[in-house]
C-alpha cells in the first residue's frame, strides 16, 4: 500500500479488504455473512444492496468493530479490525440509523467533544467544529440543544461528526431509510460532495435507486453472500437484455405469456407478477406494436403497457428469482 504522508490510503488503494469474512450469530444455524471477499478502493462510494436479512448490517458491523467475526479477516486502511479494533476505529466514521447525538450537549459540543475523544487538541477541535457547522449549514444552531434539531438536521450533524476525525472510510447503514424524498435528495447531495472531496463511503441500502444513482460500484447481497459486484451500468448490462416491458391485461396471464413468447421476437424470459407480466427483451424489433398486436389477436384486453431499461431490480430478480422488496 503506497499511502499518503499522513498514513491514510491514497486513491486507488484498498481501504476495506476482507478475506472469507464470516459471521454466525450464537445459536444460529446459518451464516449471516458467508465467506465475504471484498475490496473497496479509496475514493469510491461503494454500495451493499440487498433485501432484509441479506447480511448488510452484519457486514458493516464487523468492518466497524461492533460485531466480532466468527472467522475470516477484515482490514480497514491496512489495519486488522479484530486484532487492533481501537486503531482501526481511528480510520472509521459511522453514521448509524438511530440518533446517537449526546442530548446533554449542544450542537457545537457534540462535534467538539468528538474531536477531543479522538485525540485532537482543544484548538483543532474548536476550529474543526466551527468549520463543519458552517459547511453543514448548522452554524446558527451551534448553541442549541440537539432536541431543537429536525430529523434531517440531526442526521446532518451526525454526518458532520462522523467525518470530524477525517476517517479513511465513512460507513452509513441505510442512510435514507425513513427520510422523506426531499431529505433523501439532500443527503445524496451531501454524500456526493463529501465523495468529490475524496471521502470513501460504504453504504448499505435496499433502495435500488440509491445504489444506482450514488454508488461507483455495487455488491448485490443475499443470504450473506455477494451474488454480483460491478458498476451499476455493468450490473445492468450483465443481465443480457436491453428492455423490460410491463404488460397489464385482463384474462389468463399464463395464456397471454405463452402467446407473447411465441409471437414477439427477442423475449428472453417472462415473469408473471400478481398484477402484470414482465417481459425481458433483447434486441426486440417494433416491440410495443408487436406486443399489442399479439395480445389483441389472442383476445386479451390490454390495460397498460410500459417500457423501461433494465434496473438493478431487474438484476436482482434475474439473480435470485425474487423481488428486492418482497
Ligand atoms: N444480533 C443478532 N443476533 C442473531 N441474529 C442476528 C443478529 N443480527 C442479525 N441477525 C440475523 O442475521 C441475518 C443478517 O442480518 P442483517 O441485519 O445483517 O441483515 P441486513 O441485510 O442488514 O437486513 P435489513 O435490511 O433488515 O437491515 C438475518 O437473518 C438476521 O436475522
Ligand atoms: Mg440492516
Amino acid at each position: 500500500m503506497s499511502g499518503t504522508r499522513d498514513g491514510s490510503p491514497a486513491d486507488g488503494d484498498p481501504v476495506i479488504l476482507t478475506h472469507d469474512l464470516t459471521k454466525i450469530y450464537p445459536g444460529a444455524d446459518f451464516r449471516a455473512v458467508d465467506e465475504l471477499n471484498l475490496s473497496v478502493t479509496s475514493g469510491e462510494i461503494f454500495g451493499l444492496l440487498g433485501p432484509n436479512g441479506a447480511g448488510k448490517t452484519t457486514t458493516a458491523g464487523m468492518l466497524t468493530t461492533r460485531v466480532i467475526p466468527t472467522s475470516g479477516r477484515a482490514f480497514i486502511a491496512g489495519v486488522d479490525v479484530v486484532a487492533h479494533p481501537t486503531l482501526a476505529k481511528q480510520f472509521i466514521g459511522v453514521v448509524s440509523q438511530s440518533n446517537t447525538l449526546d442530548r446533554q450537549l449542544t450542537v457545537w459540543e457534540n462535534l467538539y467533544f468528538h474531536g477531543r475523544l479522538f485525540g485532537m487538541s482543544a484548538r483543532e477541535s474548536r476550529a474543526t467544529a466551527d468549520e463543519l457547522l458552517a459547511e453543514f449549514q448548522l452554524a446558527k444552531w451551534a448553541t442549541a440543544s440537539v432536541y431543537a434539531l429536525s430529523g434531517g438536521m440531526a442526521q446532518r450533524l451526525m454526518v458532520a461528526r462522523s467525518i470530524f476525525h477525517r476517517p479513511a472510510v465513512l460507513f452509513m447503514d441505510e442512510p435514507t431509510a425513513g427520510l422523506d424524498p426531499q431529505s433523501r435528495l439532500a443527503l445524496w447531495e451531501i454524500l456526493q460532495k463529501l465523495n468529490a472531496d475524496g471521502q470513501t463511503i460504504l453504504l448499505t441500502t435496499h433502495y435500488m435507486e440509491e445504489a444506482d444513482q450514488l454508488c461507483d460500484r455495487v455488491a448485490i447481497m443475499d443470504h450473506g453472500r455477494i451474488l454480483a459486484l460491478d458498476t451499476p451500468a455493468g450490473l445492468k448490462q450483465s443481465v443480457g437484455i436491453d428492455t423490460v416491458v410491463t404488460v397489464r391485461a385482463a384474462g389468463d396471464q399464463g395464456a397471454l405469456a405463452a402467446a407473447l413468447e411465441a409471437g414477439v421476437a427477442g423475449i428472453t424470459s417472462i415473469r408473471v407478477t400478481p398484477d402484470a407480466l414482465e417481459l425481458r427483451v433483447h434486441d426486440g424489433d417494433r416491440l410495443l406494436a408487436r406486443v399489442i398486436a399479439v395480445a389483441e389477436a389472442g383476445g386479451f384486453a390490454i390495460n397498460d403497457v410500459s417500457v423501461a431499461p433494465p434496473s438493478l431490480e431487474t438484476v436482482f430478480i434475474s439473480l435470485t428469482g425474487k423481488d428486492l422488496r418482497d
